[in-house]
């Protein structure tokens, strides 16, 4: 069987493979790893027949969309998922064939509401259902810490102790454990009293992931990414040179000899987030240290006059982001 697990920070992905058939499937694919799991196939001879995810990311961005579309192969998820670029919908009891390789699918809602995990005889993907020494967080959109009780005592108790766990994140650099391992010893396991577990699960105080409106939005949606738009912006401008682009935002009001009184725009809290997540550091043109929380509504309309996405991109980092009822964690 081909097996690779492929990590980016403490992401796992996995691509795994039918020897006779050359049929493989990646599971939990990052998509700044696309080209790699397309390149370790075709080196290994596999063809990969399916991408799968184990639930909604909100700490990264997938690229099962990315995947199905440059290979023309259906995107597989939970039948609650909200993606709707989803082609095979999951639900408890299907089976994923690959080549002579049977996946069972197994809905264990809880970390998210579209949390599955993926069965083969000798081991087990589980997503953040189940992490090594861990379990996922419930504090997030869709989670739920009673769901998630269930699943880990209900949903996965008939399998065996000897299935070895191949989890969705180790920031440990640890690969894999295995379900007996985990149930003798990761500490949320030993809460087998539903309340105390609920509790013990409300009770964390988790820091937000990094980029959680950005990654749910582009996750749930099928939309670009930030970095994708500003990859996009910079061909459509490519016309310009950069200093030209530059030439062109200077003279359009951030220019000291700029009449006094001119009014400010309120994108500054925009261009401040823009700032503040570092994605200014990204864009294509020379634009930093200009004062830009002080852009002119004129210099703001001349800039998204040569770089059109400007304005969705900012409103996609700057609209509010809905919290769940159970959160109870520490602010974004
Ligand atoms: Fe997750």
């Amino acid at each position: 069987m081909l097996f690779e697990q492929i990590r980016h920070g403490g992401c796992l992905s996995y691509l795994v493979g039918c020897d006779e058939t050359r049929q493989a499937i990646v599971i939990d694919p990052a998509l700044e790893e696309a080209d790699r799991y397309v390149g370790l196939a075709a080196e290994r001879g596999f063809r990969i027949r399916y991408a799968a995810d184990t639930h909604t990311h909100a700490d990264h961005f997938t690229a099962t969309r990315e995947l199905g579309r440059q290979l023309g192969i259906p995107v597989a998820m939970h039948r609650a998922s909200p993606a709707p670029f989803v082609d095979l919908r999951l639900e408890d009891g299907d089976t994923l064939i690959v080549g002579n390789l049977r996946l069972n699918v197994i809905e264990t809602p809880g970390h998210t509401s579209d949390s599955l995990c993926l069965v083969l005889p000798d081991r087990l993907f589980t997503g953040d259902t189940l992490l090594i020494g861990g379990t996922g967080r419930t504090d997030l959109p869709t989670g739920d810490p009673e769901a998630l009780y269930d699943s880990l005592f209900r949903k996965l108790a008939p399998l065996d102790d000897r299935l070895l766990v191949f989890p969705a994140h180790d920031y440990k650099s640890r690969s894999h454990s295995s379900l007996g391992a985990e149930r003798a010893g990761n500490p949320r396991l030993q809460q087998r009293d539903r309340q105390a577990f609920i509790d013990l699960m409300r009770g964390l105080d988790l820091a937000m992931p990094e980029h959680l409106s950005e990654a749910l939005r582009t996750n749930r949606t099928g939309g670009k990414t930030v970095k994708q738009m500003i990859a996009e912006a910079g061909r459509a401008i490519a016309f310009l040179s950069m200093a030209e682009v530059k030439r062109h935002i200077d003279a359009g009001g951030t220019r000291k000899t700029k009449k006094p009184g001119t009014p400010k725009v309120a994108i500054s809290a925009a261009l401040v987030e823009l700032n503040s997540s570092r994605l200014w550091s990204l864009l294509p043109i020379g634009f930093h240290g200009t004062g830009a929380d002080t852009i002119s509504q004129n210099s703001f309309s001349r800039l998204t006059r040569v770089w059109p996405s400007l304005p969705a991109m900012m409103a996609a980092l700057t609209a509010p982001m809905e919290m769940p009822a159970t959160h109870s964690g520490s602010k974004p």
